[in-house]
């Protein structure tokens, strides 16, 4: 059965040049009346600043989206080739959440009603920002493939037009306009690294790049944990690959597009797939060296180059695509920790003390006499007995906001053996 037709396997489309070029033009026309669409921002920032690991790349050049990712190129694309009564019927996506943050946000500002399904995986902050867009946000679904299923059944039950968000042929060539603005901006460039997910961006990118300059290598990279594309290449064809969870949710699809295939089987140059640890180390470094927050899937190109991926291109000019930022928090906590942990920064440590009173207080003591800071200390005391013991749990609940302790018991075992 093909579910949308726009993305059918027997009949894979091959996006053109000219429908990149046409994209820009109607996305731009679209910028001039939508401040949101001028914010594109572009860093060039010196290579230098990530040379603490040996590498020797010259320059990198990244890009990055005020509200939060590249995805409303397509989007917007998309929306605007809707014809009337497609645009009053409204439109459906299923997305982990930057393709919806993107259908949200120009189905408000066009005026057509949209219909997200984000699979229940999706991270939380992403699902906010669209309800925040007033859209209708269905959370159904463990993956990507099935959130598809259900938003294709309600597209043909209610008369919506569905979207995919990596493989509708308008969203690729949306996609590719970050390829012709790479090349407007920067000059002599040898590679451009492309996150990739269901498979959009780097077929729209390698078109863009491979037809007005083929020597520019195209390199795609994805987690090791959802990697579909080199799954892909290995079997010539979109084939289902287990996936994990990830660091770079945005990438989490299990199947690459069918059209993104076609598209771009023969323009790709290399694939790389990054190892968790370093998409964290990633992370770290865009925060501490340029105080820039980018999501795992954005971070995913410099993790390649981080981890040792990339070392054809020393002393090359590389463009990275920074493709999104939005995280949240508390896993952008845990991506920092594990950055620090894989940099040799966090180290957990076990030290037996005297088991006198100050014994810990001298460890302390030495550990700053150092300059490290302690982040999190676990102690394991003996008291005398009991009512010692219900004494250090009140003196530590009056002196901590924030005490776990062992359960004490309401009374005590029996003490004496004698009977
Ligand atoms: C931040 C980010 N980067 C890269 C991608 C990959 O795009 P594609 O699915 O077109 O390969 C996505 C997809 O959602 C994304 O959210």
């Amino acid at each position: 059965m093909v579910e949308d037709p726009l993305c059918n396997p027997n009949k894979p489309l091959k996006i053109s040049f000219e429908e990149i070029t046409s994209a820009a033009y109607k996305i731009r026309s679209g910028v001039l009346n939508t401040p949101c669409i001028l914010v594109l921002l572009i860093l060039e920032v010196s290579y230098v600043k990530f040379n603490r690991d040996g590498h020797l790349f010259k320059e990198g050049f990244f890009y990055n989206k005020r509200e939060g990712n590249f995805k409303e190129r397509g989007a917007r694309y998309a929306m605007l080739m809707l014809n009337e009564e497609q645009k009053q019927k409204g439109v459906v996506a299923a997305s982990l959440g930057n393709h919806a943050l993107a259908v949200c946000y120009h189905g408000y500002h066009l005026g057509i009603p949209v219909t997200v399904v984000m699979p229940i995986m999706a991270p939380i902050m992403k699902i906010q920002k669209c309800r925040e867009l007033h859209a209708n946000v269905i959370m159904e679904g463990k993956d990507m493939n099935e959130a598809k299923k259900i938003a294709v059944a309600l597209a043909n039950e209610r008369g919506w037009t569905y979207i995919n968000g990596y493989d509708n042929p308008q969203i690729i060539a949306g996609q590719g306009t970050i390829g012709l603005e790479i090349l407007e901006q920067v000059q002599d460039i040898d590679a451009v690294v492309v996150p990739t997910g269901g498979g959009g961006l780097l077929a729209g990118v390698a078109v863009a790049i491979k037809t007005l300059n083929p020597s520019i290598k195209v390199i795609g990279v994805e987690s090791e944990r959802c990697a579909s594309y080199a799954k892909a290449v290995e079997n010539q064809k979109p084939v289902l690959t287990t996936i994990e969870g990830t660091l770079a949710d945005g990438l989490a699809v299990p199947m690459i597009g069918y059209n993104a295939w076609e598209t771009s089987r023969n323009l790709v140059d290399k694939m790389v797939i990054v190892k968790e640890k370093w998409i964290a180390v990633a992370i770290l470094r865009f925060i501490e060296n340029e105080k820039c927050v980018v999501e795992g899937a954005g971070a995913c190109g410099l993790a390649a180059i981080l981890a040792g991926q990339l070392e054809e291109f020393k002393g090359k000019r590389v463009v990275l695509i920074l493709s999104g930022g939005n995280i949240d928090t508390t896993i952008l906590g845990r991506c920092l920790e594990r950055g620090l942990a894989a940099d040799g920064r966090l180290i957990k440590c076990k030290v037996t003390v005297s088991d006198r009173p100050g014994g810990i207080s001298e460890l302390c003591k030495l550990i700053g006499s150092i300059g490290v800071s302690i982040k999190d200390v676990k102690v394991v005391c003996e008291t005398r007995d009991y009512i010692h013991s219900l004494e250090l749990r009140d003196l530590l609940f009056s002196r901590y906001k924030k005490v776990r302790l062992d359960t004490i018991p309401s009374k005590p075992a029996i003490t004496s053996t004698t009977d």
